[in-house]
């Protein structure tokens, strides 16, 4: 058990950030803040940007990191957390793939006396007292922004309305939580109906199938058991363009296009910002994946000792059809 421990932490170890390859001493001859960081993988655009942010910030704060990615594995996110205790970092951020199964290895942590950050995702736990503070998105809140934009586009226009959904890591706080949010607010008017719901998990490919399944066969058209669809809810980007791909490939046209389908995705990376331009999505809800220096400014005050917010939730913005598109930043991703 206790070779496979060390095993490991010497695999760890090797993912270190560059300049940073062992424990070291500051020029002021103190310990840098040693923070475990787990990540997900790398399914999207997002996330991609999401671990720079990371890697970044730790970088310009001098924080000394330990990055471990779980290729979308949940038990290689626990071990990676166990190997932290293991080395005795001062503490560890991770961002829980799924919200359920955490409670032992962070309780393992609190015993270790390691404060834990919970990052972009959310956890269910009974024990509030496993982490110190939560930094990242407010995923309901991003579902109840995407049926309002439809409930307001919608107003008065008659007819029901009826919703191709395409969810993100079932039993993730991202995709259940936009789910969620989505459902509570557009519970307000019976006339729009969610008709068809599959997982892409996030994945930019996986979208694309869905739409080709669907496509072929429904004789090419976007329908399902002979319903056509009015609108697209999409948990995120990248099976948002993936979907719209497979579509344009054959001939279907979204958003402002004569087809009238419409286009609702979350994340914002530039591919969607642009075809929110182009008119072939009709709006954006912004996920922000640049938590970086809000993780480390919360590892430097936990490794010292001092107590943070337990609930960081990050700004973000919603762009649609209606705005004006001139004002919105180039992204990084
Ligand atoms: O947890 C945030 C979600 O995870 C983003 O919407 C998605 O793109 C990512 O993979």
């Amino acid at each position: 058990m206790k070779s496979a421990g060390v095993l490991i932490v010497i695999s760890l170890l090797l993912t270190i950030s560059a300049g940073c390859k062992n424990k070291q001493v500051t020029q002021q001859g103190k310990n840098p803040v040693l923070l475990g960081f787990s990540q997900i993988g790398a399914e999207s655009a997002w996330r991609t940007y999401n671990s720079k942010s990371i890697r970044k910030a730790a970088e310009e704060n001098g924080i000394q990191l330990l990055f471990s990615n779980a290729e979308q594995k949940q038990e290689n996110q626990i071990k990676a957390i166990r190997s932290f205790i293991v080395y005795r970092v001062d503490v560890i951020a991770f961002v829980p793939i799924v919200q359920d199964g955490w409670d032992n290895v962070l309780r393992e942590a609190k015993n270790a006396h390691i404060p834990v950050i919970v990052c972009d995702r959310k956890i269910r736990t009974k024990d509030e007292s496993l982490y110190a503070a939560y930094i990242g998105t407010d995923s309901v809140e991003e579902g109840r922004k995407a049926a309002r934009f439809l409930l307001q586009k919608y107003e008065g226009a008659g007819g029901t309305h009826s919703i191709l959904e395409l969810r993100g890591t079932d039993g993730s706080s991202a995709s259940d939580g936009r789910a969620q949010g989505f459902r509570e607010e557009l519970s307000k008017n019976k006339a729009f109906r969610i008709i068809y719901s599959e997982s892409g998990n996030f994945i930019r490919s996986r979208g694309r199938e869905i739409a080709r399944n669907i496509l072929d066969a429904n004789n090419d058209a976007l329908q399902i058991g002979g319903e056509k669809i009015d609108i697209i809810f999409s948990a995120n980007d990248g099976m948002t363009l993936g979907f719209l791909e497979e579509l344009a490939s054959r001939g279907i046209a979204t958003g402002n296009q004569e087809s009238g389908i419409t286009v609702v995705t979350v994340d914002a990376q530039q591919e969607a910002i642009d075809k929110l331009r182009s008119g072939d999505i009709n709006c954006v809800i912004e996920c922000e994946p640049d938590i970086g220096q809000e993780v480390m400014d919360a590892a430097k005050k936990l490794a010292a000792g001092e107590r943070v917010p337990r609930l960081l939730h990050v700004e973000e913005e919603i762009f649609t059809e209606n705005d004006d598109l001139l004002r919105i930043a180039p992204r990084n991703y």
